[in-house]
């Protein structure tokens, strides 16, 4: 029987984690084990439900659904995208929401409008050459950084970021503003594409309880 088979979890370290192990409890999915922080533990295992579970770096999430080395994946759809790894995504679960914007001085505005060659610093290369290049048609520079990006534009590496927004707030702060919005961001579930065949019935049902789950929260 299937059932024999451990279904494995990759889920993105940090906040989406914590998230996604609180709407699994309401399914009846649980892991006691995980939730002892003390342990230094990197797998965990429902052995009645024959579930694994692990926690990795975001962006590791979904390689480790190419791979096989997990069935299931949680991630922001930003990660999805940016890594761009043949995995199918099935849902979204309605958390985590944001969205990817172009942000920077309202001076750089006009840069914008008139189609400058600009620099772009971003942590998300592949999200913003494929924004600018392939649907605004816009020649740009892009600068890889690995974090607190808002810089760039302050320290003048850059004319302009492409980040996730969420509140605005970091925006505001530094003086900064979304000039355009490439597309609104939340957490999703990945699939690996042989395990979608293989474990067809286990993985729709979990599917179709998770989408009740979002459909009554967002009620
Ligand atoms: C993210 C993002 C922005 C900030 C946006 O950074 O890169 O900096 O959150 O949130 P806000 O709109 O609510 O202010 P994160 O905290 O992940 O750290 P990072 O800058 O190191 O990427």
């Amino acid at each position: 029987m299937s059932e024999e088979r451990y279904l494995t979890f990759a889920l993105g370290k940090g906040r989406l984690a914590n998230k996604t192990l609180e709407l699994f409890e309401q399914i009846g999915i649980t892991c006691e084990e995980m939730k002892d922080k003390s342990s230094r533990k990197l797998i965990f295992v429902n052995e009645e439900k024959k579930l694994k579970f692990f926690l990795s770096k975001g962006p590791d999430v979904p390689t480790y659904v190419e791979y096989g080395a997990a069935d299931i994946g949680v991630v922001g759809k930003d990660t999805i995208m940016e890594e761009n790894r043949r995995v199918y995504e099935v849902l979204d679960l309605g958390f985590g929401k944001c969205r990817m914007c172009v942000c920077g001085p309202a001076s750089a505005g006009e840069l914008l409008r008139h189609h400058e060659r600009i620099r772009v610093a971003t942590k998300y290369p592949l999200i913003a050459r494929d924004y600018f290049y392939n649907k605004k048609h816009q020649t740009v520079d892009i600068i890889k950084l690995n974090g607190s990006v808002e810089l760039g534009p302050i320290v003048g590496l850059s004319d302009v970021i492409v980040d996730i927004v969420e509140t605005g707030s970091t925006l505001k702060e530094n003086g900064l503003g979304v000039l355009e919005e490439i597309c609104p961001l939340s957490a999703r579930m990945i699939v690996n594409q042989v395990s979608m065949q293989m474990e067809t019935e286990r993985i729709r049902t979990l599917i179709t309880q998770l989408k009740e789950l979002c459909q009554e929260g967002s009620k």
